[in-house]
């Protein structure tokens, strides 16, 4: 299968294309075409000549087109799913609950397109002010480049082309490097729903080449990115005024304290939090921290359940866990918890490729904090659990991190939970859950390395429009 640049509402080549590959077989699944500066250049330019329909159109036919995606997206789910599979080696039941996610994603863009208000402004709180009606609008900005990573390639590009197009904004959507067949699919729904042409164009191309365009272009005027915070630091120092939404990474932590029971439930959510898609999303359990008195009998439950995942092939309907993106980040994995466990830390469970791309959902403890594989992101399946002895104790621990994305508490002392969500700093404090939590409307986004900006449509709105004042002055003597 050839696949083409989606640039102003037609497919063109480029005349370059790479070879995608299957992250688990490693077998060839199509070429792709990648744009160049110039392509970049052509989509933009489409893109702002498409940002006069797209700013003129009324609210309502925002929402009709949003909600048509959505309603193709369900249509065709499966087949959306089984592309998702085999681009990203993500297992099919879990790339089912991302295409179940990504329909409500785009039905709360729907809702939220037709809710972008204002506030009228008591301008006589001031003196001088006195004799005005005053309020403000929220106005679009214009072109956005999106840049998105490969572990969400439907639900993430939602958040940053939803809430764009919502706004009646038109957008520029670099998808990763291994994951660009759903964002061209979803080219396809969007034309199929009615999309004016250039409103949205997908370049797949290299982040250096690409990304360094968009992000460089006076035309663009919001950048934003889900991916590393080194790549997303590159891209905010290029980008000028722009908008600059980051969501980064994380080394996200959950605190278990000893008013809980260590229920099979408790267990089993731990289990899902850490190894879902085998690790590689920025909320995942990398850090653990159990209360002294619960320790051991929750590492020996904990990495029995996680002895229980299904391994194997992404496209069988049994498998929980199978390849991480690329061979390269197994490599990683195995010479971070090599070098963890030089440092005195115990491998209770994994540290072991199991091949090419897939390594066993791993359990280490006794991992000095400044170990990459406690204090980087490992965006992969190792979990480091370490006891606590009191809930400062913890939080300082969970602090102690140059990310803060979200972080989890269980625990039934109402106290514990309140003073936890007042001191973690992170973008957003789950109580008697996993840091992994998210639904698709809610606040999201970190602080620290972990980036800023929120996503969430409604949240993503306001990054993605410009707030103006409008005052009349109705009398003299205002
Ligand atoms: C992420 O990896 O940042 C996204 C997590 C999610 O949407 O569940």
């Amino acid at each position: 299968m050839r696949r083409e640049l989606w640039i102003d509402g037609e497919w063109r080549s480029s005349g370059m294309y790479a070879e995608l590959r299957s992250p688990y077989s490693g077998e060839r699944i199509a070429e792709v075409a990648q744009a160049g500066e110039r392509e970049t250049g052509e989509a933009i330019a489409a893109a702002e000549r498409a940002f006069a329909i797209m700013s003129a159109m009324p609210a309502h036919g925002r929402t009709a087109i949003l909600e048509r995606v959505a309603r193709l997206m369900e249509e065709r789910s499966e087949e959306l799913a089984r592309i998702l599979t085999r681009e990203a080696a993500k297992p099919l039941k879990t790339a089912r609950g991302e295409i179940a996610r990504t329909i409500q994603t785009y039905k709360f863009a729907a809702a939220e397109a037709g809710r972008i208000g204002g506030e009228t402004i008591p301008m006589d709180a001031a003196p001088g002010g006195e004799g005005r009606v005053a309020y403000t609008v929220r106005k679009p900005l214009g072109v956005v480049g999106a840049i998105t990573p490969f572990n969400f390639p439907f639900n993430l590009v939602a958040h940053k082309v939803g809430p764009a197009i919502a706004a009646g904004n038109t957008v520029v959507l670099k998808p990763a490097g291994q994951t660009p067949l759903s964002a061209l699919a979803l080219a396809e729904l969007f034309e199929e729903a009615g999309l004016p042409k250039g409103a949205l164009n997908v370049v797949p191309g290299r982040g250096s080449v690409v990304g360094e365009a968009i992000a460089r272009d006076p035309r663009v005027k919001a950048v934003t990115f889900t991916g590393s915070p080194e790549v997303g630091i590159a891209l905010k120092s290029k980008a000028g005024l722009k908008r600059v939404t980051l969501e980064l990474g994380s080394n996200s932590a959950l605190i278990v304290d000893d008013t809980v029971r260590l229920t099979d439930s408790l267990i089993q959510r731990c289990v899902v939090g850490a190894y879902s898609f085998s690790g590689q999303i920025c909320i995942s359990i990398q850090r653990m921290y159990v209360h002294e008195s619960l320790f051991d009998e929750f590492v020996s439950r904990f990495a029995e359940e996680a002895g229980k995942l299904v391994i194997g092939d992404p496209e069988s309907e049994e498998t929980d866990f199978s390849a991480l993106i690329h061979a390269t980040e197994a490599s990683r994995m195995e010479e971070w918890v090599a070098g963890a466990v030089r440092r005195g830390a115990k491998l209770v469970a994994g540290g072991r490729r199991l091949s090419e791309a897939v390594y066993a959902p791993t359990v280490l403890t006794g991992v000095p904090e400044d170990e990459p594989v406690s204090c980087r992101e490992v965006f992969g399946p190792i979990v480091c659990v370490e006891p606590f002895r009191t809930l400062d104790e913890a939080i300082e621990k969970v602090n102690r991190s140059r990310y803060g994305l979200q972080a989890g508490l269980y625990t039934n002392d109402l106290q514990a939970a309140m003073k936890a969500a007042d001191k973690l700093e992170v973008g957003g404090v789950m109580i008697n859950d996993f840091p992994t939590f998210r639904v698709d409307h809610m606040p999201y986004g970190g602080v620290k390395e972990s980036g800023f900006g929120r996503e969430g449509i409604r949240y993503a709105i306001e990054e993605l429009t410009e707030l103006k004042l409008v005052s009349i002055r109705l009398r003299d003597g205002g």
